[in-house]
């Protein structure tokens, strides 16, 4: 119906930082609040879809009428994320995952070691979740729409649509960080949408607002996508 557009659907976002251990103690994390991805789940459930939110470690509470699942590491976030993507319309990779995590966490506490100055830690490439998504085929040949984000401190267009290209992704919201009260952590948000269309590109200036608005224009613009033939 008009007021419930995803009614029917299944959307998966995934949302927050990840954390990945150094030690029984540490980790290496970032500052990701999950607010983009809580509005969009929240959103979601407000235009009719089933939501499954895949959350990183934050301090927030879980929209109504969504399924929550919590994770820490990437590698925990990508397992959930995979078995949940084989079985939604649409995938939404919010989530600010480490790039990196420790090619050996410590089975115990890391020890400051005298007369040296410095510590090595070996860091290996966690995989890039939203790619891998976007890259898979079920047996049927299918796979979920998939919008992904960027941020970014200049050139965000350019970088925004080869974001979108290299990773396969049919949407990109795309956000410059570098505007002070916008963005990481904060309650507003303004965006760069830009997607496929088939025959070529769409884009979509959204002014700065409230991340739960500007969510829900995400969403809305996710399900006018639907409808196009995928050009894969
Ligand atoms: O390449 P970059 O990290 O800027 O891309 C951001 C997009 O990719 C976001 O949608 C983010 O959720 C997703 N991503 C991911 N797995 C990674 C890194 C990024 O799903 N390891």
């Amino acid at each position: 119906s008009e007021k419930t557009p995803a009614q029917g659907l299944h959307i998966v976002i995934t949302a927050g930082p990840t954390r990945e251990p150094l030690d029984p103690v540490r980790y290496l994390s970032n500052h990701s609040s999950g607010k983009m991805g809580f509005a969009l789940a929240g959103a979601a459930v407000e235009l009719g879809a089933q939501v499954s939110l895949i959350s990183g470690p934050v301090s927030l509470p879980t929209p109504a009428g969504v399924a929550r699942i919590d994770v820490e590491t990437a590698l925990q976030m990508h397992e959930a994320s995979r078995r949940l993507a084989s079985e939604c319309d649409i995938f939404i990779g919010c989530a600010a995952v480490a790039d990196y995590r420790a090619e050996a966490a410590s089975e115990h506490k890391i020890k400051k070691r005298d007369g040296e100055d410095g510590l090595t830690l070996r860091l290996i490439k966690n995989p890039d979740i939203i790619a891998d998504i976007a890259n898979e085929r079920d047996a049927a040949g299918g796979r979920p729409f998939v919008v992904g984000f960027a941020a970014e401190t200049r050139d965000l267009e350019a970088y925004a649509r080869d974001k979108l290209k290299r990773k396969r992704l049919d949407m990109i919201v795309a956000n410059d960080v570098s505007t002070e009260g916008l963005g990481f952590g904060a309650d507003d948000n303004a965006a760069l949408l830009l997607w496929r269309d088939g025959e070529g590109e769409g884009g979509a200036s959204l002014p700065p607002q409230p991340k739960t608005r500007l969510a829900r224009a995400v969403i809305e613009r996710a399900l006018g996508c639907l409808s196009i033939p995928p050009v894969h």
